[in-house]
């Protein structure tokens, strides 16, 4: 299959074109950089930042992107409604070293939604267009949309694509479900064709994709450019990796025990090293564990037991435990945190 990379212009470039999916919560800088090393996405994103009444100023943004990345571009997801305040906040986070920036329009949170922001701007395409036409006059860098099909159906999705083409986005992110959809499966897939059919900007498609055959079969049957993965790299931090093997003919990464056991050694240093708490720590490691598929033999009792964890000590010997009862000559252990 024809992987080709995705050309933004201005020197940006996702190659390849599988890129992991901004989540809030989620991919904060310190896993997204762990999913990043791990060699795989050709982009990413950070989580929302939601824009209100004032610009975010660029310390605050420079803070959840981290400093630049040479191997690979990561941008600024924006989230808000008046044109002006996002193009003043789009230009901080330039300022802020940014080398693209996305805007948010799937966001399907009520919260937000009340105030006519994220999947809300879907009912008004000449306000989206109008957003997206302020930030890309304001800033030199590409900037991108990110779009769900609609709020309760799809009947506005032709509107809502021409809006982002004409508006001069860089490219464009279908998630292929409405708001009404939130996350349900399966992702509708024949939309993405459609959207194929209005927009000459680079496609890329979103939704359930879980390894290489579903992303090959995006890319064959919708002529989507490229694909975003979300959950599937929590299910695998590898995923991306294991994309960007296939891709290029390579064999897959190997992920055992020892894999999992170092990139937990990992995420527990980094985000000790970032000044958060046992409490935060545990939480964050138990999200990681309540997708995980890959690596270690999590049947529904081990899940139960990881995520009953009281204490970071008590969740690291199950997983020790685990880890020896795969394979106890490829699981050393794990290292003690780094601030011990
Ligand atoms: C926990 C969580 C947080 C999310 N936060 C964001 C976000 O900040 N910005 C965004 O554009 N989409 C966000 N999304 C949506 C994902 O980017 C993606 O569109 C969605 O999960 C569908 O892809 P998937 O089926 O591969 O997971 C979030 C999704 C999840 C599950």
């Amino acid at each position: 299959m024809d992987v080709r990379p995705i050309d933004l212009g201005r020197g940006v470039r996702f190659d390849p074109p599988f890129v992991l999916a901004p989540m809030e919560g989620v991919t904060h800088r310190v896993f997204r950089d762990l999913l990043l090393d791990a060699g795989g996405p050709g982009a990413a994103w950070t989580e929302f930042l939601r824009v209100s009444q004032v610009p975010l100023r660029t310390a605050a943004i420079r803070r959840e992107l981290g400093p630049p990345r040479a191997d690979v571009p990561v941008g600024v997801q924006l989230m808000g409604t008046d044109p002006g305040v996002v193009a003043e906040t789009a230009r901080n986070a330039v300022t802020a070293g940014a080398p693209m920036i996305d805007l948010n329009f799937g966001c399907p949170a009520p919260v937000v939604f009340n105030k006519c922001a994220g999947s809300a701007m879907l009912d008004h395409p000449e306000r989206l267009r109008a957003l997206v036409a302020a930030v890309v006059a304001a800033v030199d860098v590409p900037v991108t949309a990110k779009v769900r099909l609609g709020v309760r159906d799809a009947s506005r999705f032709e509107e809502v694509v021409r809006a982002v083409d004409e508006a001069g986005a860089a490219a464009l992110t279908v998630h292929a479900r409405t708001r009404a959809d939130q996350y349900a499966h399966p992702a509708r897939w024949e939309h993405l064709a459609r959207a194929r059919e209005w927009t000459r900007r680079p496609l890329i498609g979103n939704g359930d994709v879980l390894g290489w055959d579903d992303a090959a079969r995006m890319m064959r049957e919708c002529k989507v450019d490229g694909v975003m993965v979300g959950r599937g790299a929590l299910r695998d931090p590898w995923v991306l990796a294991r994309l960007r093997a296939r891709a290029r003919g390579a064999p897959e990464p190997e992920v055992g025990p020892a894999q999992v056991l170092g990139f937990h050694a990992r995420y527990r240093d980094d985000m000790l090293r970032g000044g958060a708490s046992e409490r935060g720590l545990l939480g964050q490691l138990k999200q990681l564990y309540r997708r995980l598929e890959v690596g270690l033999p999590i049947d529904a009792a081990a899940r139960a037991g990881l995520l009953r964890a009281a204490t970071l000590v008590e969740l690291e010997a199950r997983v020790e435990a685990l880890a020896r009862a795969c394979d106890e000559s490829a699981a050393p252990g794990l290292t003690p945190p780094a601030s011990a």
